[in-house]
């Protein structure tokens, strides 16, 4: 995810792209640039870090200038560097772009236009637009229109885009496909963003452009289309304070990002699948590929919700690739003595990829020889830089303290990487298939799950004041009974505990009482018969039941104690995807109910870099 702005107009576009950017920080931080042009020249100042970093160096833009175009990066294609920063050129510096969004065809592309003589500068997806654009005004009559609508037909992934042209000043592009992208009107100004909250303190009115959409902004208005049609658009007022926009209208970045996942899932598994071929395509493990064939044991080291995302990972990758894991927790690894030898890879899973805690067991794993593998959401992170290779979530910045989407994000790649070394393995094409086939529908089930948010609110409220409150569950679950116990305990402050179903008897039962609260999860999945005699062991004692179940047949006897919730159903490995949305909400809406400050609990920090 990345902000992206632009103006046009009478004003100093300047001023406004900088002001733009900074309200637009949430969505990326990474590196920041702004292209202006200034005295028919296309001037672009690129810098990594803040918009404040960018600010100093735009004391270079000596003349007043009134079209540009700004972003601040969240880095998905190329660490964060001066280099990799947008606005992107073409050869020859007559167009200027922003890109939110992944460009998955962009080697194919890069490798055609470099064939054709074009130079280029970055690693980015996003750099081969303004190639595209070059080389298709060739061929189009150096009509700026038509070559952009070529480039768009040849653009798979998605994108928020907008360009300036040398050549063209007073005008700029924008596009839409499957990233957000708003014009604001203003008086003899327009402004365009990723969103409103970039541009409130100019203008109220805006025009939310559609996936398939693009247009022409001028100071004097703008004109969308779709293809070659012209879309006839309202302007709307936005009644929204800035806050609010920021989290898109959403009441805390905790439920945004809930509501995120279907997007943030897609994004973890975009381009990475050969369907037909049950194959992941994992392109950064390309340069180990052959010693991953070769390692006989794998640890998976992590903290928190990170860490539980790699117990799932255990039960996948142990299952289906048929290789022995083991997962501890960061804190712990790195002081005892871990058994690592030329076998052994290490792979850590942090959402900020600056835990001290898993870098300093990174660093021990290095150390003694261990090939080191990581799934990290922030690009150029330092266990990203430091493990010898690994896989981005792609989810994009996560605000919230509780982390929501990058879990589902990590259980995704985890479950790309059980397709990726089960198929070095024993794992047949049909079985790589149908994980893949299941793994592709997730988002649309997660979507199904989303809508039981009213519910959730309803039974949180009702639950708020319980004292002893327990999550149980089973195989695969277990790792989510400890992740919804998680999320109570950070959010709404409640000392509930995460436990495996089996082991209930083992000593929790004795806090079981007609008092006590057990959310249950219990899928019609392998374990459900044992999973059931658990439920019945807790309803003799008088407690009461949430179960959390699949669709299809009716197989929870019905009780006055137990209240019943169903999930659509996948393949057991990947039912986590699922069952753990369910107990976001819920967690969300009793902290809610509690009155407590959602997205910044107390006591905690959003990113843990001290021990
Ligand atoms: O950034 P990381 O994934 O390394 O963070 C690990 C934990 O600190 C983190 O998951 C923490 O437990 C969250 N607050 C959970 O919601």
């Amino acid at each position: 995810m990345c902000g992206i702005v632009g103006y046009v107009g009478s004003g100093e576009a300047k001023d406004f792209l900088l002001e733009g950017l900074k309200r637009l920080e949430y969505r990326g931080y990474d590196s920041a640039g702004v292209a202006l042009i200034e005295k028919e020249k296309l001037r672009v100042v690129r810098a990594v870090g803040r918009v404040s970093e960018l600010e100093g160096k735009t004391e270079i833009f000596s003349h007043p200038s009134h079209t540009g175009i700004a972003h601040t990066r969240w880095a998905t294609h190329g660490k964060p560097s001066e280099k990799n920063a947008h606005p992107h050129s073409d050869c020859h510096g007559k167009i200027s772009l922003v890109h939110n969004g992944i460009i998955e065809n962009y080697l194919t592309l890069k490798e055609k236009l470099t064939k054709k003589g074009h130079r280029f500068r970055s690693e980015t997806d996003s750099e081969v637009i303004a190639h595209l654009i070059e080389e298709n005004m060739k061929t189009k009559g150096e009509n700026f229109e038509k070559a952009l609508l070529a480039t768009l037909k040849c653009l798979k992934g998605t994108y928020g885009l907008a360009i300036i042209a040398k050549d063209s000043p007073g005008k700029l592009w924008v596009a839409r496909m499957g990233s957000p992208l708003v014009i604001g009107v203003g008086n003899g100004e327009n402004y365009i963003a990723s969103d409103v909250s970039a541009m409130l303190s100019s203008t109220r009115k805006v025009v939310y452009l559609e996936d398939g959409e693009w247009a022409e902004v001028t100071a004097e208005g703008y004109a969308v289309k779709r293809g070659i049609k012209t879309a006839s658009k309202v302007a709307v007022d936005v009644e929204w304070s800035e806050e609010v926009a920021r989290k898109e209208g959403y009441a805390h970045f905790m439920i945004k990002e809930i509501f995120e996942q279907p997007e943030s899932i897609a994004h973890a598994f975009r381009g990475r699948m050969e369907i037909e071929e049950g194959l992941a395509r994992l392109g950064g493990l390309r340069e180990v590929k052959e010693r991953l064939r070769g390692i006989k044991r794998l640890l998976i080291v992590s903290c928190g919700t990170s860490y539980y995302a790699g117990l799932v990972g255990e039960y996948m990758i142990e299952e289906y690739a048929g290789i022995p894991v083991e997962v501890e927790f960061a804190s712990e690894f790195r002081y005892r003595k871990p058994l690592i030898d030329k076998d052994t890879a290490v792979l850590v899973i942090s959402q900020s990829g600056e835990t001290a805690d898993t870098l300093a067991a990174l660093r021990e794993a290095k150390q003694k020889g261990a090939l080191t593998l990581g799934i990290v959401n922030v690009v150029g992170s330092t266990i990203a830089r430091e493990t010898n290779a690994g896989v981005y979530n792609h989810a994009g910045p996560e605000v919230s303290v509780a982390s929501t989407k990058a879990l589902t994000s990590q259980l995704t790649i985890l479950a790309l990487l059980t397709v990726y070394l089960g198929r070095q393995r024993g794992m047949s094409a049909t079985m790589g298939k149908r994980i893949l086939e299941e793994l592709s529908a997730i988002p649309k089930k997660v979507e199904k799950i989303l809508q039981l948010a009213p519910l959730l609110k309803r039974l949180a409220k009702k639950y708020q004041n319980t004292e002893t409150l327990l999550y149980l569950g089973r195989k695969y679950q277990y790792p989510i009974a400890l992740e919804g116990a998680l999320k109570i305990k950070e959010i709404a402050y409640v000392g509930v505990q995460g436990y495996p179903t089996g082991e209930m008897k083992h000593g929790p039962i004795a806090v079981i009482d007609s008092k006590a609260l057990v959310v249950l999860l219990i899928p019609q999945d392998s374990v459900f018969e044992k999973s059931l005699s658990g439920m019945q062991e807790i309803l003799a004692r008088g407690a009461r039941v949430l179960a959390l179940t699949t669709e299809g047949k009716d197989l929870i006897p019905k009780h006055k104690n137990v209240e019943v919730l169903k999930i659509p159903k996948t393949l057991e490995m990947l039912l986590p995807m699922l069952s753990v949305v369910p107990l976001q909400l819920f967690a969300y809406y009793m902290s809610l109910a509690k009155g407590y400050d959602v997205d910044k609990p107390r006591n905690l920090a959003k990113s843990v870099t001290v021990e």
